[in-house]
């Protein structure tokens, strides 16, 4: 799988790759530089995951966030045109009402741009799977600990610590992908939860949290690449590639001391008047400092 293909990742693709060999890529996205690194380093899905509501937009759970906002982060990673499958996260509240919200808002989904949506919740969301199925969109399932019940569950925890734990976690996967999920979210369960979950579905599951016996993994974005404050704990699933929130910082400091000490902007970064325009406003009396580059001209330092 991935980009390298160009041919434009759909959910039955993602489906169908179950038992391939070749674990699944996803990475979460919320606005087009994040969708263009990700689908350029050749995701197979972008999760536009309501975790935008913690990594971007500062809240301290993903409850915040409204069918609108999704739409609006959706619309920004669909007009890069990622040759990865678009997942829409919907949001909490979007299909806990009635049957028609929850069409409503899915198909929301999928008008700014999503090939699939993703909600969270086991057996007690079997209705508005089917209906959003029965609406032709895809569904990802989310299972484990799924952040939208926080309150319920008391909080950010490992879920499925314990046998009967683990086996509602594996009787909700099977019941998602009989209702025709194309993959399962697993997040924070035990490795041999999610090992029974991988075994008993004929569906892709894609882990965070959730150790090597699942189909795929995801990571958020920003987490991934040293981008969620730093200093900041992060679960001890999270791998961190990079520390770009120490490199941006670096270089916008860099970019301040350079305007501070005058060195910004160069010459070379700046629109010159011609000589002809200069010579009108000096004959007027005008005293013209930037006419031509003087000897004090300040050197360019490079970026580091
Ligand atoms: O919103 C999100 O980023 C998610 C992932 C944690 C799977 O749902």
């Amino acid at each position: 799988m991935g980009a390298s293909t160009q041919v434009p990742m759909t959910a039955p693709r993602i489906r169908h790759s179950k038992g391939s060999g070749t674990p699944l890529v996803m990475v979460t996205a919320y606005d087009a530089p994040s969708a263009r690194v990700v689908d350029g380093a050749g995701a197979d899905m972008i999760l536009v995951g309501d975790s935008v509501a913690m990594v971007v937009l500062g809240y301290d759970d993903t409850l915040q966030v409204t069918t609108d906002d999704m739409v609006h982060h959706v619309g920004a990673v669909a007009r890069t045109r990622p040759n990865a499958l678009i997942v829409g996260d919907l949001p909490w509240l979007s299909y806990h009402v009635s049957r028609d919200e929850t069409v409503h808002n899915a198909a929301k989904l999928v008008r700014a741009g999503a090939g699939a949506v993703k909600l969270e919740g086991g057996r007690k969301r079997l209705e508005s799977v089917a209906a959003i199925l029965d609406a032709e969109i895809p569904v990802m399932g989310h299972i484990g600990l799924t952040p939208q019940s926080i309150h319920a569950l008391g909080g950010f925890k490992v879920q499925g610590k314990q046998m009967d734990a683990a086996q509602t976690i594996v009787d909700d996967a099977i019941a998602l992908a009989e209702a025709g999920c194309f993959a399962i979210v697993l997040e924070c369960v035990p490795d041999g939860v999610a090992r029974m979950v991988t075994d008993s579905v004929d569906v892709p599951t894609i882990g965070i949290g959730a150790g090597r016996h699942c189909d795929g993994q995801v990571l958020v974005f920003h987490d991934l690449l040293g981008f969620a404050g730093v200093g900041r704990s992060t679960p001890k699933f999270v791998r961190r590639y990079a520390a770009l929130e120490e490199t941006a910082t670096l270089a916008v400091a860099h970019f301040a001391d350079d305007v501070r000490e005058g060195r910004y902007p160069s010459s070379e970064e700046t629109y010159h008047m011609t000589d002809q325009m200069a010579d009108v406003f000096e004959s007027s009396g005008l005293e013209l400092s930037s006419r031509a580059e003087t000897a004090s001209e300040p050197t360019v330092s490079p970026p580091v």
